[in-house]
């Protein structure tokens, strides 16, 4: 950090944010001439997206741009004409005047404290999903919006669709009857990321202490042919990422869970599933089947990243005609999720009874709540956005407590929960399909959690280590401040 210590942010943060409380009190939100003004934090790939959709909103500037990747911040710098302002570091944009609103898409690892940091510093901000890379630093991010009086909008933009809200409340109505599992699905390839030999050297290009941040300082063991040592791979392992559950899959969660109107977590979950049919560097599953035991009606959640089939290329097994998206069962029909913004409901005998249609209103929403400071009013607000990212992570903890199991292991294991069983049939014949003998690699049966919703932790007997897999050790000065 040079000419800026941690004390002087802490310092410059503390009083812009009380600073910023009492302006907003007044009810200025925004530049003399009224408009919002935005830094976007971490601009290879999702941040672009983030500066469309903010450029398409009248009265928003973008002032600032943030990214430690000095090449990516020059080419985003430069296609924006110039103008706008450039940090390698937040913490100096975060200190710098003339700034209302901060959004986030740099790797999962930092979305939490770079949220609460800019809470502190007295920004607004629209932060990428999932909201936390642990379940507890995302509590923590709830209770900076809230002790700061920020506005928070978690990136699950699903929710901002009209068609999405309709059909939701349509179920929750009961026009359906009873839910009986909500179900989601992640059938997205995810081809092998390679084998390196050892350590990977770092781009010149990337200030890798600052990317690194709050996870330990390691040497990227990764170099993918599309993506390099260092972007994007960072999902498939654990300090950074938290697998396509919580890349793709957070997305369908949360929908699952906003069907279900269960706003908290589930009683108990459990994984199984594991990185089959190829060896490569990557942590995390690339197939997974993860079961929430909520009162309303389980959770069923599958990953699938290899193909239909040996040879399949990118064609992915559908359900019900869907590869991402949702199944909401109910008693006398269901609803099917197979886009972002629309679905359609089906009687038992697939008979189409109705049609919803939406699109993304998620970055103007946000926008539109920065300007009337009525959280309420938020799609994607924090405390959901917390909540569906840590049915990513509790289905991660009870698979990284989990053992491998032969395949009739964990068939006799699944037996008394109907769900997970015909969930893993159709996962066993999925494999069959791939030429993954699962006697020979076989897959994971995860520990079966119980959970505490109201505290957050995990009960019962766990297994040792379990609690401390909520959190993480932070790397000093990259700390997650505890704050709920
Ligand atoms: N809502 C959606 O539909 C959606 C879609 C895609 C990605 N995402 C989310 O967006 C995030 C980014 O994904 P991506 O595919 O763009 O990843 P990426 O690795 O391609 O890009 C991340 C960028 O962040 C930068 N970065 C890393 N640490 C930083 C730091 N400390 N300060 C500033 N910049 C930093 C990197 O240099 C890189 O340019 C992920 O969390 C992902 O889950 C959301």
């Amino acid at each position: 950090m040079n000419q800026f210590t941690r004390r002087s942010f802490l310092k410059t943060s503390a009083l812009a944010a009380g600073a910023a409380l009492s302006a907003r009190s007044w009810g200025q939100v925004s530049g003399a001439n009224g408009d919002i003004r935005v830094a976007v934090v971490g601009l290879n790939s999702r941040g672009q997206n983030h500066l469309t959709s903010l450029q398409a909103i009248p009265g928003v500037r973008v002032v600032a741009l943030c990214d430690v990747d000095s090449a990516v911040l020059a080419k985003t710098a430069q296609a924006l004409g110039g103008s706008v302002k450039t940090y390698r570091d937040i913490r100096e944009l975060l200190a710098a005047p003339g700034i209302d609103a901060v959004t986030v898409a740099t790797p999962n690892h930092w979305h939490a404290l770079m949220g609460i940091w800019a809470c502190q510093a007295g920004k607004d901000v629209y932060v990428e999903k999932p909201v936390s890379h642990n379940l507890w630093e995302g509590r923590q991010l709830v209770a900076a919006a809230t002790n700061y009086h920020r506005v928070v909008q978690a990136g699950t933009q699903i929710r901002s669709g009209a068609g999405l809200q309709e059909a939701v409340a349509w179920v929750r109505s009961g026009a359906l009857g009873k839910i009986t599992t909500a179900r989601g699905f992640c059938y997205k390839r995810r081809a092998s990321i390679g084998l390196t030999s050892g350590p990977q050297p770092v781009p010149a290009t990337i200030d890798y202490d600052l990317w690194s941040g709050p996870a330990p300082l390691v040497p990227p063991r990764r170099n993918g042919a599309a993506h390099g040592p260092v972007h994007y791979d960072w999902h498939w392992f654990w300090p950074y990422g938290n697998g396509d559950v919580g890349n793709q899959g957070i997305h369908q969660l949360d929908v699952a869970r906003w069907f279900l109107g269960e706003s908290g977590l589930p009683r108990h979950t459990l994984s199984v599933g594991g990185r089959l049919g190829y060896v490569d560097d990557g942590e995390t599953p690339n197939s997974q089947i993860i079961v929430h035991d909520y009162a309303t009606a389980p959770l069923v959640f599958e990953v699938r990243g290899l193909p239909a089939k040996t040879g399949a290329g990118n064609t992915m097994d559908q359900y019900r005609g869907l590869s991402i998206g949702n199944v909401i069962d109910c008693e006398h029909g269901y609803v099917v999720t197979g886009s972002y913004f629309a679905a359609q409901a089906y009687d038992r005998d697939g008979r189409l009874l109705r049609e919803f249609k939406g699109e993304d209103r998620h970055m103007a929403n946000f926008i539109d709540v920065v300007r009337s400071r009525r959280t309420g009013d938020l799609y994607g607000p924090i405390g959901e956005g917390h909540v569906s990212s840590a049915l990513a992570h509790l289905g991660n903890i009870s698979h990284r407590l989990g053992r491998v199991a032969p395949p009739a292991g964990i068939r006799e294991k699944l037996a008394a929960e109907p769900a997970l069983t015909e969930a893993w049939s159709r996962m066993a014949g999925h494999f069959a399909a791939n030429e993954v003998d699962l006697e020979k690699t076989p897959a994971a049966l995860g520990q079966l959690l119980a959970v505490d919703p109201v505290a957050e932790k995990l009960t019962g007997p766990v297994a040792p280590g379990a609690n401390a897999l909520l959190t993480r050790d932070y790397r000093a000065p990259f700390v997650v401040p505890q704050l709920a």
